[in-house]
């Protein structure tokens, strides 16, 4: 299984997908780049959450909150208390920190040093703002997106003219100074979140956890995810984050074990009471009709943009021994492809020449690429024979390769290969942006 691991690792930096930052300084604590590849994958993940939150659900509006707020919002919402914390050992000898419940005697792992007594180190990343670094200037990088949700509940509900249920969906940076980051991209230092927080009658709390669990798993199946990948775990009230007065985990089956990849919170009225309290604003909701007055309960849903794409990463890989090719004999190589649901391939469609020494196809490939360069992510490809041009694409999850042959020349067609079932049918070129699209869209399901 770390084997898995190390060829998923391996994929990502050959093939552009995730770099190591800073790479020729060597490296900076657990922080990632996304390549050319990496990020179109990013993007079109962040693409489906946001559209499964904002069309597939009524009620939901979205939001784009800054990173830095006012400290005090840290202190209202109880990160800045022991709650927020790692309970973490140091060794006497080379200052190294684990967490506590990591190490099973007072031996430092790395050089046998006497560890000290486990204490609590807060995980939050303080920054200083304005022109002078003192304690009045000190603020945090934000530790989740959903305070800045928050701190516009009533902006966003007196401006939207919103009711009770509703939700306020966004996409951004969280930071958090992990002390012990692992496993490649899992446990990060800088990452970003997707979180809803669905803001409702504290009678109707049960029923709408239940609704968002089932909604969040479903997401990940719609999108591929194997369904023997993926479970869901019932916290019990001492592992609960601090805000939590119940907590499902959604987790996922990564190389290295199960794990979490997303938290479905019941928060109650925990930070709209506290925001009020540390604010002085009132911050309960007047209900209209029935002339109540009362702090909404959330139901949160929190998944981490990287966690999940590497999940989705580890579900897509797969190698085939020998390869797949029918027509030629087996060649003894390992293939690999990377089944990603066609709504987060990076790549949409490649462009190959069947060669590369004749001027005729490699101008027809040419003319197709730009046809289709508006309209989908593309890639012209034209180095290489025709097999291994198709298993760099497969292993990269490009979901279409089209190939210019002698006969394009002749009635202006080509073939259209599908990634999976490495299945062809001869299109015409005219025809070529709708047909994809209406393939992308599962209009047609010809393969
Ligand atoms: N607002 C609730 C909240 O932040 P959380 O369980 O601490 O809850 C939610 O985080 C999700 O954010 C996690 O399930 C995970 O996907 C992602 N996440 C949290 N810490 C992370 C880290 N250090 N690196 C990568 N992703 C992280």
């Amino acid at each position: 299984m770390k084997n898995l691991m190390s060829k998923i690792v391996s994929l990502c930096k050959r093939r552009g997908f995730i770099f190591p930052s800073s790479e020729i300084y060597g490296g900076f604590g657990s922080c990632y780049d996304f390549g050319p590849l990496g990020v179109e994958m990013k993007n079109n993940l962040k693409k489906a959450w946001w559209g499964e939150m904002i069309k597939n659900h009524e009620n939901v509006v979205g939001l784009d909150a800054a990173i830095l707020m006012n400290p005090k919002v840290w202190e209202a919402s109880g990160h800045l208390a022991a709650g927020f914390a790692d309970e973490l050992a140091e060794c006497k000898s080379c200052h190294k920190r684990f967490k506590a419940d990591e190490v099973e005697t007072r031996k430092c792992p790395d050089c046998e040093g006497e560890l000290t007594q486990p204490r609590k180190f807060n995980l939050m990343m303080k920054t200083f703002v304005g022109p002078v670094e003192d304690e009045a200037a000190i603020t945090y990088l934000r530790a989740e997106t959903c305070q800045g949700i928050y701190m516009n509940f009533e902006n966003v509900l007196n401006s939207m003219r919103m009711k009770i249920p509703f939700g306020i969906c966004q996409i951004g940076k969280a930071f958090r100074n992990e002390i012990t980051p692992k496993d490649f991209i899992y446990r990060i230092r800088e990452f970003e979140q997707m979180e809803m927080q669905w803001f409702c009658h504290p009678k109707e709390t049960d029923k709408y956890f239940d609704y968002w669990k089932k909604e969040r798993l479903n997401w990940f199946l719609n999108l591929g995810m194997k369904k023997e990948n993926l479970r869901t775990v019932e916290i019990p009230e001492k592992e609960r984050a601090h805000y939590a007065k119940r907590q499902v985990d959604i987790e996922y089956k990564f190389p290295f074990g199960w794990r979490e990849i997303e938290g479905v919170h019941n928060r109650g009225d925990w930070d709209l009471s506290n925001h009020s309290k540390y604010s002085g604003q009132d911050l309960r909701y007047y209900d209209e009709e029935t002339k109540e007055k009362y702090f909404p309960h959330i139901v949160e849903t929190s998944v981490g943009v990287e966690r999940s794409l590497f999940a989705f990463l580890s579900d897509a890989y797969t190698e085939i021994k020998g390869g797949r090719t029918e027509t030629t004999k087996a060649t003894k190589e390992i293939e690999i492809l990377l089944k990603l649901d066609k709504r987060l391939a990076p790549i949409k469609v490649a462009i190959l020449p069947l060669v590369r020494n004749k001027p005729e196809l490699v101008k027809k490939a040419e003319e197709v690429y730009q046809l289709l360069k508006p309209h989908f992510v593309c890639q012209y490809d034209e180095l290489g024979s025709i097999g291994r041009r198709y298993r760099r694409q497969d292993e990269i999850a490009t979901v279409f390769c089209l190939t210019c042959d002698f006969q394009t020349l002749e009635d202006d067609t080509l073939t259209v290969r599908y990634r999976d079932t490495m299945k062809q049918e001869r299109v015409k070129i005219k025809d070529l942006p709708t047909h994809i699209k209406k393939l992308m869209c599962g209009v047609y399901q010809k393969f």
